[in-house]
């Protein structure tokens, strides 16, 4: 049941901390991370050269965060696919290439085609996947359980977050496997992933000061969300649960796009979502933030506690706690999930079953 809550989506978004714990339990053992499902072997995983990503909606997002991840930490090239298009696109993929699927549900129907169609070109394949006993688990060669739980909410919060912490442990699980990750390393990506159920449960802690903040939201018929570098799928995933659950037009961009083209949108019906935590790229989006305040836009920041300089180029900022880049979109989706699920409430919608979506799509 509900456990209190009006919804099963604020349900789900305050069950996150408890989620991330549940998703590193087992899976990290000192300074390692171990995957018993995972059957290829240390020759196989050896001679990995390329990973694959395919994946639809939100699972699609998680994927490329995780491609930062994979690509920063393990300088192994990543591509990412949505997998309606991966399937017919005839794809290359060498025998050593690696193929990770990432589904929530396990039974998406794209997602399960791009997986037979990475079986059919002989390279290995292996899930991030919610549901056990799925489809997917049952054909790949191995899968990352994320252990999140039943999710009933049509729009995915805990599964996502659940998604990116199996991504973290499978960059860890490779990086050792190939001798790309010290321990020191290893140990530095552990301390952090163990900080993150607290930190979250911080965000929470300011639910009220976000559900105020969204009433940025009021009367507006569309929104575009900014992130960079790591973050710009976050800007996507905020722009992807704001229309899913509020009905509010929104687009997700990667900042520095924004003044070639979707600025013009900008007006006082369009406010700018900006996801500005603290990055080597935050000067970037400041400068981007301050662009469209200069053009009468109402913006709403996601920063870092502590930023007090971004209060002034903001009409709202929602602080959040500081953490490394590298783990920041896990934290900073937490108060984009809360906005939307505010806006959505203040427009009546019924936020656990939006009009036209399912919760799993198990046909093209
Ligand atoms: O079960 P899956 O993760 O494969 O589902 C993929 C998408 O259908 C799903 O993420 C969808 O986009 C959600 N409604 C997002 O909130």
């Amino acid at each position: 049941e509900k456990g209190g809550y009006e919804h099963f989506t604020l349900k789900e978004i305050h069950e996150q901390p408890a989620v991330i714990s549940e998703t590193l339990k087992g899976k990290i053992k000192g300074d390692s991370a171990i995957i018993d499902e995972i059957t290829l072997t240390e020759e196989e995983l050896k001679n990995i050269t390329k990973i694959h990503m395919v994946a639809c909606g939100t699972s699609y997002h998680a994927a490329l965060v995780g491609k930062y991840m994979i690509e920063q930490e393990l300088r192994i090239p990543v591509e990412v696919e949505v997998a309606s298009e991966f399937r017919y696109k005839n794809p290359i993929i060498a025998k050593t290439d690696l193929v990770i699927l990432i589904s929530q549900s396990g039974e998406t129907a794209d997602t399960l085609a791009g997986l037979r169609e990475a079986k059919k070109s002989g390279a290995k394949a292996i899930g991030i996947i919610n549901v056990m006993g799925s489809t997917i688990s049952r054909e790949a060669d191995g899968t990352v359980y994320t252990n999140a739980g039943l999710e009933i909410g049509v729009a995915s919060t805990k599964a996502f977050v659940s998604q990116l912490v199996a991504l973290y442990i499978l960059t860890l699980y490779l990086g050792e496997k190939k001798d790309i990750l010290g321990v020191e390393r290893r140990r530095y990506i552990i301390e952090n992933l163990r900080k993150l159920p607290n930190i979250v449960d911080k965000i929470l802690e300011i639910e009220d000061d976000i559900k105020e903040k969204a009433s940025i939201l009021d009367g507006v018929v569309s929104s575009i969300f900014i992130g960079r570098n790591i973050n710009t799928a976050i800007a996507y995933e905020g722009a992807l649960k704001l229309k899913e659950i509020s009905y509010i037009h929104a687009e997700g961009y990667q900042s520095g796009e924004l003044k070639h083209g979707p600025i013009a949108l900008i007006n006082e019906e369009c406010p700018l979502i900006a996801i500005a935590t603290k990055s080597d790229t935050y000067d970037k989006v400041k400068s981007n933030i301050e662009e469209v305040r200069a053009r009468g836009g109402k913006v709403l920041t996601v920063a870092t506690v502590g930023d007090v300089e971004i209060a002034e180029i903001s009409d709202e900022v929602i602080y959040i706690p500081e953490i490394d880049e590298l783990f920041s979109p896990v934290i900073n989706v937490i108060p984009l999930q809360i906005l939307s699920y505010y806006a959505a409430v203040n427009r009546g919608v019924d936020v656990d079953k939006p009009r036209n979506l399912a919760k799993s799509v198990t046909v093209e």
